[in-house]
């Protein structure tokens, strides 16, 4: 979900008008992928790179991750099972504790699989896969692709499909390495408060027209 920054600059506003503009617009965006009979949503808020960012702007995004969390009700009605990926260890104690409330509150929903990656960073993911087979005593020969899968945060769920990056910057920035081997992209120039259901559509009518190979012909 990038570029809110940049957004709140070209209204001369401060960087956290553009996380309150950007907030909005992930709360429709999840929304509307759960009508539209979506299984899964996994969205990057905060990676393991953003505590770099001024302390002002980190403490002004978990705010704002607080204020979505308080509202857990928000859910219930919607059938949208959330999931937070990511390590917790250095959230605030209760953020971690409002979130773990949210992923039972809405464990038994069927909807959209909501995924909200927080202090998320695929090469933090990995390295604590590893760092836990370790611990588990495999030995090389048990270590396959699957045992992998199985020790990141996403356990259990399929790879991402599609991929959609705004704001106009070309790279991965650390998201989901492992999972989206075969993933599709999407880049677009549109800043992520101006995404709208509109750019999902036409993201989505682009991929129904990919060729996907997987690697065959
Ligand atoms: C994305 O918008 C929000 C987070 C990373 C939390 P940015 O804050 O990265 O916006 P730009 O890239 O500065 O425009
Ligand atoms: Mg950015």
């Amino acid at each position: 979900m990038d570029g809110n920054g940049r957004w709140a600059k070209k209204r001369s506003l401060p960087r956290s008008a553009g996380h309150v503009a950007g907030a909005k617009t992930f709360k429709n965006i999840a929304r509307y992928c759960n009508k539209i009979g979506l299984k899964y949503l996994t969205v990057y808020a905060f990676s393991t790179e953003n505590w770099k960012r001024p302390e002002d702007e980190v403490k002004n995004i978990m705010n704002l991750l607080r204020d979505y969390l308080k509202d857990a009700e928000n859910f219930k009605d919607e059938n949208i099972r959330v999931n937070f990926i990511g390590d917790r260890t250095p959230l605030d104690d209760d953020i971690k504790a409002l979130m773990e409330k949210n992923e039972k509150a809405s464990a038994n929903a069927t909807g959209l699989t909501l995924n909200i990656a927080i202090n998320y960073g695929g090469r933090d993911e990995i390295t604590t896969a590893v760092k836990n087979i370790i611990k588990s005593g495999l030995k090389p020969e048990d270590i396959t692709e699957q045992v992998i899968s199985d020790n990141l945060y996403t356990k259990g769920m399929p790879d991402p499909d599609f991929i959609i990056r705004p704001s106009g910057e070309y790279r991965l920035s650390n998201y989901l390495i492992w999972q989206s081997a075969y993933a599709e992209y999407w880049f677009s120039d549109i800043l992520w408060p101006d995404f709208t259901e509109k750019h999902l559509e036409k993201a989505i009518d682009d991929y129904n027209h990919r060729n996907r190979r997987f690697g065959g012909v």
